[in-house]
C-alpha cells in the first residue's frame, strides 16, 4: 500500500474523531487499520498525545484537514458533470460529497491502491453517490487513453483534482501530465492543484519532520526536480489561474495558521 495515501488517510481520520470536524471521512480510520499501520500512524487525538512528536503530529492534521475541507468546497462551487480525481488514493469524496444526479468520477491511480481501496469499501458496505469509476493507470503512462475507454467524454467540461500528486512526478511526466490534462478539458473545464514540487525542499519543517519520524525520507519518495511552475503552464494554455494561501484557508475555516509554504491554486479554462 502507498504509505503516502495512509498518512493522508490518517490526518483525515483524526479530523474527523475530533471537536466540530471540517468535514466527517468515516471509512479513513478504516484503511489505516486494514493497511496494518494503525502502530505507525495515529489516527485521534487520544492516540496523538500519546507520541513525543505529538505537536507535529496536530499540525499536520490541521493542514491537512484545511487542504480537503477546501478541496471538498471546491467541487461545491464548480459546475460538476464529470469529475477526474487524478491520485486518487485514500479519497472517499465519492461517497461523502453531495453528487449532482448522473454526475461520473473517475478515480485514477495504482492498481494495488484502488484495489486495497475498494477491499475496504466493500467490507464496510460503502455506498458511493455518483457513478464511480476506478481507472487503474500509471500516471506517467498513457493515462488520458484508460480514461477514454472508462467512459470519460473529452466533449464535457471536467472539474479535475490534483491532491499530493506532483510532488511525486518527474519533471517531463509532470509537464506531459498537464498537456495531456488540457487536451482533454472542454471549455469550462476547473482544476485544484495542491502542492507543487518546488514546495517540497522547503516544506513546512513540522510536516518534513513529522513525515521522517515516520520513518520515511520525503526526498526519496517526491521528486523537487526543477521544472517548469505548473501555473505558468496552464496559464500559457489558456487557464486563468486563482491562488490563494494556507493562512487564507485558516481564517476561512477558523483555524489559524502562520506562513505556512504549501502552494495550492485553482483554475479554469474559458
Ligand atoms: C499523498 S497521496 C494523495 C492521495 C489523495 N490525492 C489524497 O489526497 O488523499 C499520493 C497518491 O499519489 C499516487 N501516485 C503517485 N504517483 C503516481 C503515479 N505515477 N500514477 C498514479 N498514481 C500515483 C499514490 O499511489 C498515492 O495514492
Amino acid at each position: 500500500m502507498d504509505v503516502t495515501a495512509v498518512i493522508v488517510a490518517a490526518s483525515r481520520a483524526v479530523e474527523t474523531g475530533g471537536e466540530r470536524p471540517l468535514f466527517e471521512d468515516v471509512f479513513a480510520a478504516e484503511f489505516v487499520r486494514a493497511a496494518g499501520m494503525s502502530e505507525a500512524f495515529p489516527v485521534s487525538h487520544a492516540q496523538i498525545g500519546l507520541r513525543e512528536n505529538a505537536e507535529n503530529l496536530r499540525a499536520l492534521a490541521r493542514v491537512t484537514a484545511l487542504r480537503t475541507r477546501f478541496l471538498d468546497d471546491y467541487f461545491a462551487e464548480v459546475p460538476l458533470t464529470q469529475v477526474v480525481i487524478l491520485a486518487a488514493g485514500l479519497d472517499t469524496r465519492a461517497f461523502r460529497l453531495p453528487w449532482p444526479k448522473g454526475c461520473t468520477v473517475f478515480e485514477i491511480d495504482h492498481g494495488s491502491v484502488l484495489d486495497f481501496k475498494q477491499n475496504v469499501l466493500d467490507k464496510a458496505d460503502a455506498r458511493a453517490r455518483c457513478d464511480r469509476r476506478p481507472v487503474p493507470v500509471d500516471l506517467r503512462t498513457d493515462w488520458g487513453g484508460a480514461l477514454v475507454r472508462a467512459g470519460f467524454d473529452p466533449e464535457q467540461p471536467t472539474a479535475w483534482l490534483a491532491e499530493g500528486l506532483l510532488p511525486f512526478l518527474p519533471p517531463t511526466a509532470e509537464g506531459r501530465l498537464l498537456d495531456r490534462m488540457h487536451e482533454l478539458s472542454a471549455f469550462g473545464s476547473t482544476v485544484a492543484v495542491w502542492a507543487v514540487a518546488a514546495d517540497i525542499p522547503g516544506a513546512d519543517a513540522t510536516v518534513r519532520s513529522t513525515i521522517t519520524d515516520f520513518g520515511i525520507d520525503i526526498d526519496q519518495v517526491t521528486n523537487s526536480e526543477p521544472r517548469r511552475d505548473a501555473r505558468a503552464h496552464l496559464a500559457s494554455l489558456g487557464w486563468t489561474v486563482t491562488e490563494s494561501t494556507v493562512d487564507e484557508l485558516g481564517e476561512r475555516y477558523g483555524r489559524p495558521q502562520r506562513n505556512h509554504p504549501a502552494t495550492f491554486f485553482t483554475a479554469r479554462l474559458a
